[in-house]
């Protein structure tokens, strides 16, 4: 495994791999790497000759109030994670090598993002988007891989890869989970002890939303009043934000039906953690 920190270095190794005819699998992450993050690269190691992840915490996507300078970092144990998943690269570049002077060009994502984190983080696609479209064209991968725990993610990137063109095929990846629901985040180090323990109900809710579903219950609004009471209840969490989409195109819905997401965003004193399912329902 190599770590690499220069652009050019990258461009250098990604030629050789595509001169000797091997495909290229990428995993984007910002570190502090856990399952979620590992079961991507597993992934991507099955499916690809070479596997490559970045490791950027991109100040791009962060708000002026988020957790960028508390974003946990652990340089020396992902790379030793990363080892034992046979990845055959890491980018790993400073802010200053990805951006160098103030840009001139930047990705605006137009479609979908006026809901969910992107209603309550704005600009914080357009930071994703643009690092993206950055690290896509620097990496060139046949296939990148994504989490659908940041299911709006997924969406918007596919937006990106299809908008612009990139020869790429997006692969979602099922969200990783601790044993009592909590779906793994690097965000979780920063939970306090009481707040950890409360932090399942987050999971729970949506299990008990989707118990409902199939029992029968058809309007998005009730779903959404029932997670509510019980986030409030059995939690000292502020909700951000608990609505229902259509989804890909995460648009409004009066009755359920169609593949759709339960999505949810809970802050805790010094952590915001999201959450969601994905359901089908085929009616006429
Ligand atoms: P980061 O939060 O580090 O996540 C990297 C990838 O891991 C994302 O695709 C995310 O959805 C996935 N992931 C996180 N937790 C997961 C879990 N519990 N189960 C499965 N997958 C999980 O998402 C980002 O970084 C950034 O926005 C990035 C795409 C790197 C652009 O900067």
């Amino acid at each position: 495994m190599r770590v690499i920190t220069t652009i050019e270095e990258m461009q250098d190794a990604i030629l050789h791999a595509k001169k000797g005819g091997q495909s290229i699998g990428y995993v984007p992450t910002m570190g502090f790497l856990h399952e979620g993050h590992l079961s991507l690269m597993e992934k991507a190691r099955g499916e690809n000759d070479i596997v490559v992840i970045s490791i950027f915490v991109n100040p791009l996507q962060f708000g002026p109030t988020e957790d960028l300078s508390s974003y946990p970092r652990d340089f020396e144990r992902d790379k030793e994670l990363s080892m034992q998943k046979k990845v055959d690269y890491i980018f790993y570049p400073s802010v200053e090598e990805m951006y160098p002077h103030p840009s001139s060009v930047t990705v605006k994502v137009n479609a979908r993002t006026d809901v969910l984190c992107g209603k309550s983080r704005p600009g914080h696609f357009d930071g994703v988007a643009t690092v993206l479209t950055k690290l896509f064209h620097i990496i060139q991968p046949e296939k990148a891989y994504f989490g659908t725990k940041d299911a709006q993610q997924v969406a918007v990137v596919e937006g990106l890869v299809h908008d612009f063109h990139f020869p790429i095929e997006i692969i979602p990846v099922e969200t990783v989970r601790e044993t009592d629901g909590l779906a793994k985040s690097s965000r979780n180090v920063n939970l306090q002890t009481e707040e950890r323990e409360q932090a399942p109900i987050l999971y729970q809710s949506l299990l008990r939303a989707k118990e409902a579903i199939i029992a029968g219950e058809r309007d998005p609004q009730k779903v959404v009043a029932l997670i509510t009471e019980m986030v409030t209840e059995k939690t000292d969490g502020k909700i951000d934000y608990i609505e229902v989409y259509s989804y890909p195109m995460l648009r409004e819905m009066i009755k359920l039906n169609g593949k759709f997401i339960i999505a949810m965003a809970v802050k805790f004193s010094k952590a915001r953690l999201i959450d969601n399912i994905i359901l089908e329902i085929n009616e006429k």
